[in-house]
């Protein structure tokens, strides 16, 4: 990883963890998913930090997991660095927000059914093509998407793989609101200073109350699909998708 392709800076108790890959669309390596993990743990236990951020660019928040990683460097199974990640934003303690404008594909969508608020540029457009790609949902979204599009629009976005833009996003409750892309980063970290100056105490507790009901049940659920998923990208469907990303062409499923 390029030091710079994860950018991490804390100031006044709000820990900003930014995606800055732009030549790649700001997808993610296992080498940037390690650097947010790291950042996530010590956020968790260093007093000062209250709060935390994750944002992109007002052009593109992230365009999922490296399509190379995935075809050259699997996942590395449950202790591997994406896993890490999920769990680290799954069991995160304090306030995490998103900001996120542009495309927010596959990961860059699931990750923020684990942050507490969401601000969206009225550019961004959500996507979880993963049948698409030979793959099956993670971080938990099989169980939280329905929960929050419900079904048949979990399906819409899971099964056929289709964008939905920020306006949908914001009438399901995916995100908090919607403003131009040059405001929500801006708009991101006022509302986490906002909650960096609450009593922490009640911030942990109350997050923990309103999450506790599914808590164990998220995680088993991203350990169950970490499974399938960790099968299917060592199959010929998967491989078909990525190598027909690389070449630039559409995937042919027909004989798998
Ligand atoms: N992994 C690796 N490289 C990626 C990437 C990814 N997930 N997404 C984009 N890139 C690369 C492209 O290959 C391209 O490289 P090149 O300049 O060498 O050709 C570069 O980033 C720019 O991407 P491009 O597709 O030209 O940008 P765009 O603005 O037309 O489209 C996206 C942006 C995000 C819609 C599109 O790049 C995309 O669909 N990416 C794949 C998303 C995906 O399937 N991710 C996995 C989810 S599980």
């Amino acid at each position: 990883m390029s030091s710079s392709d994860i950018l991490i800076h804390t100031e006044r108790g709000v820990m900003t963890m930014t995606l800055n890959r732009l030549d790649r669309k700001n997808s993610i390596t296992l080498a940037m998913y390690s650097a947010m993990a790291d950042a996530l743990l010590a956020a968790e236990s260093d007093a000062a930090t209250r709060v935390a951020v994750v944002q992109g660019h007002e052009t593109v928040f992230s365009a999922g997991n490296d399509i190379g990683d995935f075809l050259h460097r699997p996942a590395g199974g449950m202790d591997g660095p994406a896993f890490r990640f999920l769990r680290g934003i799954a069991t995160f303690s304090k306030p995490l927000l998103a900001a996120v404008c542009g495309p927010a594909v596959g990961i860059g969508t699931t990750m923020l059914f684990h942050c507490d608020l969401v601000y969206a540029g009225d550019n961004a457009a959500f996507s979880m093509p993963f049948v698409n790609l030979g793959l099956c949902p993670e971080a938990a979204s099989s169980l939280l998407a329905p929960q929050m599009l419900g079904y048949h629009r979990a399906a819409e976005a899971l099964l056929l793989g289709e964008p939905f833009m920020a306006e949908a996003a914001l009438e399901v409750g995916l995100v908090n609101r919607v403003v131009p892309p040059t405001e929500a980063n801006g708009v991101a970290q006022a509302a986490a200073h906002k909650l960096a100056v609450k009593p922490i105490g009640s911030l942990i507790e109350t997050k923990r109350l309103m999450k506790k009901g599914q808590q164990q049940l998220v995680l088993q659920q991203m350990a169950d699909e970490g499974l399938i998923f960790s099968r299917l990208l060592g199959e010929p469907a998967a491989k078909e998708a990525f190598g027909a990303f690389m070449e630039k062409r559409k995937p042919d499923f027909s004989k798998l």
